[in-house]
């Protein structure tokens, strides 16, 4: 079984996909470090250098490269659901859960390191209410097809577990 944890920036799919890869005896990939071992590069430099599309196409192949694995978590980035046929491919070929969080949650998390995401590190900290506000309103509709939606301020592992038993 391959388990997609989807959702925006900062709103905990790494933590949480470490945690329930421990917990379910599976492997744990981080999409983006995969990406980041791949190219040889960090993710804001590739945007730098290639520029926003040249980074989904690289982005949507890390993700065919997992259709292949098995037993895996696999911590997707922000916007992997909202290119291509991202969502579909991964309904098709595992179970998403999407890890919603809020604006002020997501802002809070994103305070520190914010200058390893491209998208936003160079916004003050009224601009990035706004774009943050505006894009993840963008993303909804995508993230909301995942087959599990989970709230990611109050996520327990032990209740996911749970909730996936009979899905696995
Ligand atoms: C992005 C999210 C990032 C990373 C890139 C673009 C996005 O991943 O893939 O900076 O478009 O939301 P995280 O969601 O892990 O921060």
């Amino acid at each position: 079984m391959l388990i997609y944890l989807i959702g925006f920036m900062g709103s905990g799919k790494t933590t949480a996909g470490k945690k329930l890869a421990r917990k379910l005896a599976y492997d744990f990939v981080d999409l983006d470090l995969l990406i980041e071992s791949e190219t040889g590069i960090s993710i804001s430099t590739y945007f730098e250098q290639f520029g926003e599309e040249n980074f989904r196409l690289i982005e949507q192949q890390a993700l065919k490269n997992t259709f292949k694995l098995e037993n895996v978590i696999i911590s997707t980035g922000g916007g992997v659901p909202c290119f291509f046929n991202n969502m579909d491919e991964m309904n098709k070929n595992g179970l998403s859960i999407y890890l919603k969080a809020d604006i002020p949650l997501i802002i809070n998390r994103l305070q520190s390191g914010k200058d390893q995401r491209p998208l936003i590190k160079n916004k003050s900290k009224e601009e990035l209410k706004n774009y943050l506000s505006k894009l993840l309103s963008e993303r909804e509709s995508y993230y909301n097809k995942a087959k599990l939606v989970v709230n990611a301020k109050s996520l327990s592992i032990e209740a996911l577990i749970e909730e996936l038993k009979d899905k696995l």
